[in-house]
Parts: structure tokens; C-alpha cells; sequence
């Protein structure tokens, strides 16, 4: 199996978790993509979706399912998105795609966070892959001085905008022990939006793509 087929294999079982008649929140991504092209296939079974970025609405409208504003939305059983690291207690590293800051509120949303996954995703400790860190433009250069006090080494990730019109800083050589603090510490400084730790709301559910099948892991 390559890694692309291990995204799908975990993408389509994450479809047992889609409940009929419900609104499914939407993350973002390869792996995403794949629950995306699963999510038409029982389009008639939902009433629609909500999404976590400006690509995935694309893509779900091109497939006929509706895409929900947030804030008409009460309740939103489950969130599915994708992870670049996670770890065993489920805390994440998100924001590859630039999109983690929506991808942060719907999940505040979600009764459940269903995390879809190739299993090279599974770390012993998050940080090898760099920390994205979304920030209002002009705040760039002081925030990243802030982020080099915290030990890591940022770098600005050239030609991106955010779908919320701001940049992304990729944090470097960051060892991260204390995931729940390190999110709440980065979030503190002033001009961060957010940061792709996913601790302090971390995943419900690991859907695990590997070479000899899939695990639902909780
Ligand atoms: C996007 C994300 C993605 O979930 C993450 O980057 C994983 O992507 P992929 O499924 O392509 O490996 O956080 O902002």
C-alpha cells in the first residue's frame, strides 16, 4: 500500500462515523480530500457540510454537498480532518494546508474530532514536523522574536495567505514535552491568530491507514 492509499483506506472507514441527517464538519488536506470523494458517495444520507477552508468548500460543492456557514449551525456531531503529527494522548500538529485556524474553530464546534491518518503520523513527540503559526502581517517580525525566546527557529512561509488574509510562520527545532502549554503560550503573544497545536482540544478518535490495514484507535 503507498502512503496516498493508506490516506484512503482511512478516509473511507472514517464514513462509519458520519451519523444520517447530520451536518459533518469538514477539515482539510490530501487525506481530507479523499473523506471528501468518500463524503459524496452518501451525499443523499446528510444534510451538508461545514467547511474549513475556501479548498475543501471547492471541492465539496463540486461534489453537490451543501456548505453550512458555522454560525447558523448549533450542533456539529463530528469534525474529520487530517494531522501532520499526533501523538498517543492525541494532541496534534496541524496547519500544513495553512488552514488551521478554521480548522481550530470548527473543531471547538465538534462533539468529536475524528483525526484520518497514514500512519507516518504517529510520533512519539510532536515537533520534527515545524509549527505552523498563523500571524496578522504586520505583527511578523515581532512574533517571530517572541517564537526564538520559546527555543524554536521561525521561518516565514513565502507566498502564502491564509484564507483569513494572514501568514504563516513555520516554527523549527521544537522539542515539544508540554503541548498544552507551549498552544497556550504561542497564542499569548500579541499578532499570533493561532497555532497548529491541537492539545488542548486534541482528537477523540485516530483512524489509522497502515500497510496491513486500518486502526480505529481511541
Ligand atoms: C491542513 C492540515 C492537514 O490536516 C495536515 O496538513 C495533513 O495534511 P495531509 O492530509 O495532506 O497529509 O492541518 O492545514
Amino acid at each position: 500500500m503507498t502512503q496516498d492509499e493508506m490516506k484512503k483506506a482511512a478516509a473511507i472507514k472514517a464514513l462509519d462515523y458520519v451519523k444520517e441527517g447530520s451536518i459533518v464538519g469538514v477539515g482539510t488536506g490530501s487525506t481530507v480530500n479523499h473523506f471528501i470523494d468518500a463524503l459524496a458517495t452518501i451525499k443523499y444520507e446528510i444534510e451538508g457540510a461545514v467547511s474549513s477552508s475556501e479548498e475543501s468548500s471547492k471541492r465539496l460543492k463540486a461534489h453537490g454537498i451543501e456548505v453550512f456557514d458555522l454560525n447558523n449551525i448549533d450542533i456539529l456531531d463530528v469534525y474529520v480532518d487530517g494531522a501532520d503529527e499526533i501523538t498517543k494522548h492525541m494532541s496534534m500538529i496541524k496547519g500544513g494546508g495553512a488552514a488551521l485556524t478554521r480548522e481550530k474553530i470548527v473543531a471547538a464546534v465538534a462533539k468529536q474530532f475524528i483525526c484520518i491518518a497514514d500512519d507516518s503520523k504517529q510520533v512519539e513527540i510532536l515537533g520534527k514536523f515545524p509549527l505552523p503559526v498563523e500571524v496578522i502581517p504586520m505583527a511578523r517580525s515581532y512574533v517571530a522574536r517572541e517564537l526564538v525566546k520559546l527555543g524554536g527557529d521561525p521561518e516565514y512561509r513565502l507566498g502564502v495567505i491564509t484564507d483569513n488574509g494572514n501568514i504563516i510562520l513555520d516554527v523549527h527545532n521544537l522539542s515539544i514535552t508540554d503541548p498544552k502549554k507551549l498552544e497556550a503560550d504561542i497564542n499569548a503573544i500579541v499578532g499570533v491568530v493561532t497555532n497548529g497545536l491541537f492539545a488542548n482540544r486534541g482528537a477523540d478518535v485516530l483512524v489509522l491507514g497502515g500497510k496491513n490495514g486500518v486502526e480505529v484507535i481511541k
